[in-house]
């Protein structure tokens, strides 16, 4: 008999099973819980609640340790491809040179859109947030691939999230092109996952497209980062849509929406945004008092996280790519010197030194991005075709566990308890 956690309540005394896995916090296994003592658990944002069982990302948020299949994020995002990720987060193991091969032949397969599905970008306005045409055109895939959305099929599950994985480059692509008005770029299967990417967004039919490689590698190594990251609110989105047997479409859509959030994916945006409210370092003071103010809902965006209570190792990673952008194409920009001065100040204050705020993921992505030329609407929208491999990975780990169930949480309830109804002329 494995380790006990004992509970006094509801006038009795109960044990339950505790769980280990091969690192980090046991859980306490509460399934029976309800059943043998009548009480729910409550915990509301799911502050102390491990939801599944996973073996695809490890965070160690007091250390800043992030792991994908035991593999360090900083190892991954120095020596690796997002290619190369998005195996070993699908397959669980790193892939040899004829696996990655035969990976990315089977990836570039899929990276066309069905013709009728480019109709859907003309029935959004020029100026609609290209996070809405993700959302839109994402949940319209399923209404393309009906040969796939049988989740019960481990072939079905396979190829459609080949093809989620495929096709949201040209999908962001396109609604970058919707948005300013130039045509769409169909996929040149001869490029790098990245660079087909960055061609399609950035490429123009009129003349040849000249891919950087410094930016090519800066942008893969950014996929790399936003690929997965054990079970986020968009990711928990993603398995709850999915534990009701929904298609992989529409769970990834769900996903998209969820990320969209300000205080999720949506930081990206809301931080450049925040620099350059901000501007020049001699108004950071103002701002970090309006961020200690509780009475004011101004944050420091791209600043805290609910599992990081330690430095975001994505960040690390991100602040060094901030200054091979900024060589590589000889650009410089003084917000850069903004958010390393705020950093600064903030990890100096006492307020963000007790809560654990430091920067995340989001604090600097912003600044990459723009040096290579995506408007801050495009932000989100990146992350989200990075982060679809992790989604696609999390839901086939979820569909294929047998323990798997609808997840339906319960609540405590405080509204009015039964009582008659008063017609109206009584009232
Ligand atoms: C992502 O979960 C993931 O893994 C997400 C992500 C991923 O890869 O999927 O890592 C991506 O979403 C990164 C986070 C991006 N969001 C932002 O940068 C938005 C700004 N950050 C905050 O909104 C906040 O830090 C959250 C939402 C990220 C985390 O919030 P929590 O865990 O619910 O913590 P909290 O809001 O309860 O904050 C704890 C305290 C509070 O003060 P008290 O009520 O205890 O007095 O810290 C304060 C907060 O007011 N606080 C901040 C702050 N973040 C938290 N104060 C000022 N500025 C901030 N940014």
């Amino acid at each position: 008999m494995g380790d006990q956690a004992k509970l006094s309540a509801a006038g009795g005394d109960y044990e339950f099973p505790v769980l280990k896995g091969s690192v980090g916090p046991d859980v306490v296994d509460i399934r029976k819980m309800y059943g043998q003592t009548g009480m729910f658990t409550f915990d509301p944002g799911f502050t102390s609640t491990a939801s599944c069982e996973s073996a695809l990302t490890y965070i160690d948020g007091d250390e800043g340790v992030l792991l994908h299949r035991g593999y360090p994020i900083g190892q991954l995002a120095e020596n690796s491809s997002f290619m190369e990720v998005s195996y070993l987060l699908l397959n669980g193991e790193l892939p040899s040179q004829d696996e990655l091969t035969k990976f990315e032949f089977t990836i570039s397969r899929h990276t066309m859109l069905h013709e009728q599905l480019l109709q859907f970008y003309r029935g959004f306005r020029r100026d609609a947030h290209p996070m809405a045409v993700m959302c839109g055109v994402v949940g319209a895939l399923s209404a393309f691939y009906h040969d796939s959305t049988d989740i019960s099929d481990p072939q079905h599950r396979k190829i459609s999230s080949h093809r989620l994985i495929a096709k949201m480059p040209t999908i962001a692509a396109a609604a970058y092109k919707y948005a300013i008005g130039q045509p769409f770029l169909y996929p040149d299967n001869s490029l790098s996952y990245t660079g087909n990417f960055l061609r399609m967004t950035f490429g123009v039919p009129a003349e040849p497209f000249e891919l950087h490689p410094a930016v090519e590698k800066a942008m893969d190594r950014i996929f790399i980062l936003h690929a997965d990251h054990e079970q986020n609110a968009s990711t928990s989105t993603v398995r709850l849509a999915g534990s009701s047997g929904a298609n992989p479409f529409a769970c990834i859509a769900a996903g998209i929406a969820c990320l969209w959030g300000p205080a999720h994916g949506g930081a990206n945006e809301a931080a450049l945004n925040m620099l350059k409210e901000i501007g020049t370092p001699d108004k950071i003071p103002h701002y970090i008092e309006r961020a200690k103010d509780k009475n004011d809902p101004f944050r420091l965006m791209g600043f805290g996280h609910r599992v990081y209570k330690n430095y975001d190792p994505r960040a690390t990673v991100m602040q060094s790519t901030v200054r091979e952008v900024f060589d590589a194409l000889k650009v410089d920009d003084p917000l850069f010197e903004t958010a390393l001065r705020l950093e600064e100040i903030a990890l100096n204050d006492p307020y963000f030194v007790e809560k654990k705020l430091f920067p995340n993921v989001d604090f600097y992505s912003g600044i990459i991005l723009s040096a290579i030329g995506f408007p801050t609407t495009m932000f989100t929208v990146l992350f989200a075709l990075a982060r679809t491999v992790g989604w696609v990975a999390q839901w086939n780990e979820m569909i294929s566990d047998p323990g798997q169930k609808i997840g339906r949480p319960r609540q405590l309830y405080t509204g009015p308890t039964q009582r008659e109804y008063i017609p109206v002329d009584k009232r």
